[in-house]
């Protein structure tokens, strides 16, 4: 979570981490800030905070507020851990001397302890803040006062002592030094095509991607520093040098960063899906029957992912049972460690996320990997951690998805895991054709008259409190991320369940009109599915119906196509066109879900 971006160069530095920062914003939007050091030897900082996400705020403000002339800056967007979301909790955070300026991403564990250890008799640095960060500076500032540090190691010996997952960018006004460290949280390096002593330091290389696509990335436990327009890497713990490889970076599938006339990057999102669908079925057969035929010879396979993620993970775990008649295991990341003594050599660990770089699954892979288990990972964003630890890859061929709230990814995630499954049983060819006229469904589905009627819907759910989702198979798990996506989107209490489990519990909380979403599927559910409608419908619930046909029992119905065993990609659609709606008639921001971020590195 959070994002950090760094400048060093001969531009209009605080401009341009403001402008990168914005691209970034997706990553934490309670409050954001920078640190400007002003140039001509003034050897100080210039700095901004601000409560809230950097929105319609303009460069124009930035320019008034620092109007130096200044060359290096560092920016950060944040999702809160440790201290309210306040002006003094925003980062940047300065010593007490204001002479190092830190940005931070992830949390430190031990900062409690190396607070204390900073306030003792003999040495009281001055808090201003209650974040578990602002050890950082005073730490550095300590090494530097107290044993004659000079910065870079003091920063390097931060870095050292810090526990927890973690990136940070500190910036020296005395020395016009930059120092980076990666420490579980992922930090990337980008190079100015045509000028080699211009650097942009970042959290996702999408914020830089204006300006370069020449990258470099670091590891955990490494380094790098800027000193007189030149770049060193270094490991963290030893000091040694480390040398670093340019790689050039061509988004696989369309980048598109901006709204391109969208008022949110959440419809522009769910409309792409017109082709991101067949976009993420364009992958190499021959890598596809591979990774299906490990998937079959693997002692165990998990299927690993978080929250939306963690639901395709488990309609995974369907596909593969009905097509492939394999039984795969799904696990939500942040539990995998209970399935620890069930790892061998020969298991195979399948990694989904959009980001590559949730926390939670990227220790579940460093568990896996401690087991000597194969990693093949699902993702959306090339370049990116996961991607890099793992054995093996598919790239969902998405493009960007910068709203919070995951939709072209989680469609595109499915018709991949539907491939594979195909490609277990032996019927490549059958699932992709499945997959080809799924993905044309959906495109003739994604019309103004089919989001009109889904409007219509949207004015009747607006003021309800509670809403149930249910499925049956390989809809099941598809009513559990319906439900993330009216919860995100409209923050209304919305929950997923087996059709079945209804009358063992949650059908007391059936009353007159309570709103009840059937996800139903011509196949072997069909019919229980609509009789659990009906046991909704007996105790006064409005039965809304998404299904190929119309049925007595729905209050509203929705129409999809009828797609087989891909049932599970055309049936979430109409509910985030819903949710989407929900959300603008309640005044909620449909990209920026309050409380979230889109890349949850912290555990
Ligand atoms: C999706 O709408 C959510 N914002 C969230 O559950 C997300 O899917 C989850 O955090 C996993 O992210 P990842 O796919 O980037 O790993
Ligand atoms: N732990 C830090 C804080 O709460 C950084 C959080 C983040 O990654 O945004 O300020």
């Amino acid at each position: 979570m959070c994002g950090i971006i760094a400048y060093s160069g001969k531009g209009d530095a605080a401009i341009l981490a403001f402008e990168s920062l914005k691209k970034l914003e997706y990553r934490g939007y309670d409050s954001w800030g920078v640190a400007a050091l002003l140039a001509n030897g003034k050897k100080a900082f210039s700095v901004i905070k601000k409560v809230g996400k950097i929105g319609a705020t303009n460069s124009e403000f930035v320019k008034q507020a620092i109007p130096e002339q200044n060359h290096m800056a560092i920016a950060h967007t944040r999702w809160a851990t440790h201290g309210g979301v306040t002006e003094q909790n925003a980062h940047p955070h300065l010593d007490c001397r204001l002479t190092i300026a830190v940005v931070h991403n992830g949390i430190i564990e031990n900062y409690q302890g190396i607070r204390n250890s900073l306030n003792t008799p003999g040495e009281a640095h001055e808090f201003k803040s209650q974040t578990d960060t602002e050890v950082i500076p005073h730490y550095i500032e300590h090494l530097m006062q107290k044993e004659g540090c000079d910065f870079l190691t003091a920063a390097r010996k931060a870095a050292i002592l810090i526990k927890g997952r973690s990136a940070f960018v500190a910036l020296n006004s005395e020395t016009g030094q930059m120092f980076a460290a990666r420490k579980g949280a992922p930090l990337i390096v980008g190079i100015h095509e045509n000028n080699s002593e211009e650097f942009f330091i970042a959290s996702d290389l999408t914020a830089f991607l204006d300006h370069t696509n020449k990258v470099m990335y670091l590891d955990d436990n490494e380094g790098l520093s800027i000193s007189n327009g030149k770049i060193d890497f270094f490991d963290i713990e030893t000091g040694a040098p480390k040398q670093k490889r340019v790689v050039d970076i061509h988004w696989h599938g369309k980048a598109n960063l901006e709204k391109e006339g969208y008022d949110h990057f959440l419809i522009k999102e769910i409309m792409e899906q017109k082709y991101t669908i067949a976009a993420a079925i364009n992958q190499d057969d021959e890598k596809i029957q591979d990774v299906a035929d490990a998937i079959k010879g693997a002692f165990g396979t998990f299927l690993v992912g978080c929250g939306t993620a963690g639901k395709v993970c488990m309609t995974g775990e369907y596909l593969f049972s009905k097509i492939a008649k394999k039984h795969v295991n799904s696990v939500v990341a942040s539990e995998f460690s209970g399935y620890q003594h069930y790892l061998t050599p020969k298991t195979l660990v399948v990694a989904v996320s959009q980001s590559g770089e949730t926390a939670d699954v990227l220790e579940a892979i460093e568990i896996a990997k401690s087991k000597s288990a194969k990693i093949v990972s699902l993702l959306n964003v090339f370049g990116s951690t996961m991607m890099r630890v793992s054995d093996d890859f598919f790239i969902t061929n998405a493009g960007a998805e910068r709203a919070v709230v995951s939709t072209k990814a989680t469609t595109a995630q499915l018709a991949v895991l539907s491939l594979l499954a195909y490609a277990a049983a032996g019927r490549l060819q059958e699932g992709k054709l499945l997959l080809m006229n799924a993905a044309s469904s959906v495109n003739d589905m994604l019309n103004p008259r089919y989001e009109e009627h889904l409007k219509r819907l949207a004015l009747i759910l607006q003021d309800k409190k509670d809403i149930f989702i249910i499925g049956r198979g390989l809809n099941y798990p598809i009513a559990l991320e319906a439900a993330i996506k009216l919860q995100e989107t409209c923050n209304i209490h919305a929950q997923g369940f087996a059709g079945g489990e209804l009358k063992h519990g949650p059908l007391a909380l059936v009353g007159p009109d309570t709103p009840c979403i059937v996800l139903v599927a011509n196949d072997d559910a069909k019919q229980d599915i609509l009789n659990n409608a009906s046991e909704v419908k007996a105790r006064g619930g409005f039965i809304i119906g998404i299904s190929p046909e119309n049925d007595e029992v729905f209050d509203f119905w929705v129409k999809v196509p009828d797609a087989g065993n891909a049932s599970p990609i055309v049936n979430i659609i109409p509910v985030q066109i819903l949710a989407y709606n929900i959300a603008l008639l309640l005044g909620r921001d449909p990209d920026y879900p309050r409380n979230l971020a889109k890349s949850v590195t912290v555990k």
